[in-house]
């Protein structure tokens, strides 16, 4: 069963955006600084490092790096990280998946405050040499910052079990060590830092609905990585700190806070999506937060008793193509999507007793199933709190940036 809203809360949503006409998207400011709040006691006093492609909004992520508990940004390509640091939002980047943009780096490499703010991700010697073969190009080029990316996922059973993210091919202290010294001989690069993200724990609901078996697998694997990850985590990171010091260990995820951060060897988290807290973060069973990022439809249609439909409403989210990824009604409460048509490309059909109350016109409102793509859908976001939209801030689409 999907989550509803309250009354109140469709109340309240409804009288401060009665002069827009939607689709529009909007953030409760109220619920968002609760979730961030939620999110950094998770964190332990250790800093969380804001993944930016969870928010993909420069109004709100710099509003979250003004917050306690929050340092840095996490970011998903070089070009954002270099927009981001251009535009004063922070001078603390790390860009957490390697890159290839000739351009990009040639910027980089070229400019020395983008140089000192900015650390990009690296997990092979073929990604130095991408990197030190464009600074070659560079007129009096600065060393660049790099971090290594450990692989964090779980293997069992002699390897017929993998789960977590099939990213890095760094898995042990021998790994990293080698790659340390790799980048260490390197003049023209500087190891910053390190970060390991462990996906199937950070990344994975522990209590998906109405899956009580594969919930009980979950949460066996999830013990038994975390545990593995925590020696082997520890290992690495000491084994690296003896060729050299290390600015940052980054682990865990939104879904990974409290035990991540109990971790002696990290320094600091990464988390960005429990902010907007989507519909895949309702499946934990350690945390829970608040719905804080919506987005209204219009009711266009009313084929027959106990269905409206609304204009639009199709966005679904990135993965594996599964129901779990799929936009879901949250108000008002008791509407469904119809398993056939699921959230269209230009028209939802919306099932339910609470179908018969919307007239055209009416609008019904909708959560996301993962946090910034939403923002790839709208141009802005109005922020409520309380009663009142108390301002309409441009996302990254709207800013005209499209990283991803
Ligand atoms: C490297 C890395 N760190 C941390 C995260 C956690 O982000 P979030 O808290 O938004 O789920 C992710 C998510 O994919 C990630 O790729």
């Amino acid at each position: 069963m999907t989550r509803s809203g309250s009354p109140a809360e469709l109340r309240r949503y409804d009288a401060a955006t009665a002069q827009l006409d939607p689709p529009f998207a909007i953030v409760d400011m109220a619920a968002f600084r609760v979730n961030a709040a939620a999110m950094t006691a998770r964190a332990g006093g250790k800093p969380i490092r804001l993944a930016s492609k969870s928010v993909r909004c420069r109004y709100l992520i710099e509003e979250v790096l003004r917050m306690d508990g929050f340092r840095g940004i996490l970011a998903y390509t070089l070009p954002e990280a270099l927009w981001l640091a251009d535009r004063g939002t922070s001078d603390d980047i790390v860009v957490a998946y390697p890159t290839v943009d000739r351009a990009a780096l040639a910027r980089l490499a070229g400019d020395a405050d983008a140089a000192a703010a900015i650390a990009v991700m690296v997990d092979c010697a073929e990604h130095l040499d991408v990197i030190e073969k464009v600074a070659a190009g560079v007129a009096n080029p600065h060393p660049v910052r790099v971090a290594i990316d450990i692989d964090a996922g779980y293997v069992a059973l002699a390897g017929r079990l993998r789960a977590g993210a099939r990213r890095s091919p760094v898995r042990t202290p021998a790994d990293a060590t080698a790659l340390a010294r790799e980048i260490i001989s390197r003049p023209g690069l500087r190891l910053a830092g390190l970060m390991a993200y462990e996906a199937q724990i950070a990344g994975v609901g522990d209590n998906p609905p109405g899956r009580p078996v594969y919930a009980r697998a979950v949460r066996l694997m999830q013990r038994r990585s975390a545990a593995e990850l925590a020696q082997r985590r520890g290992a690495i990171v000491a084994a690296v700190r003896e060729l050299t010091p290390l600015e940052f260990v980054n682990g865990g995820g939104t879904g990974s806070l409290a035990g991540t951060s109990a971790e002696a060897a990290v320094t600091e988290l990464g988390a960005g999506s429990g902010l907007f807290h989507p519909t895949l973060f309702d499946a934990y069973t350690g945390f829970t937060g608040q719905p804080a990022a919506m987005f209204a439809l219009p009711v266009v249609r009313r084929p027959g008793p106990g269905v409206v439909t609304a204009l639009g409403g199709g966005y679904p989210a990135s993965g594996p193509g599964v129901p779990s990824r799929v936009p879901q009604p949250y108000l008002p409460g008791g509407l469904r999507l119809d398993r056939e048509e699921g959230a269209g490309e230009v028209q939802t059909p919306l099932l339910g007793a609470a179908a018969d109350s919307l007239m055209i016109g009416a609008r019904v409102w909708m959560r996301h199933a993962k946090a910034g793509e939403l923002c790839e859908r709208f141009s802005a976001l109005h922020l409520v709190d309380g009663d009142e939209i108390v301002a309409t801030v441009p996302t990254y689409r709207g800013e005209g940036q499209t990283f991803l």
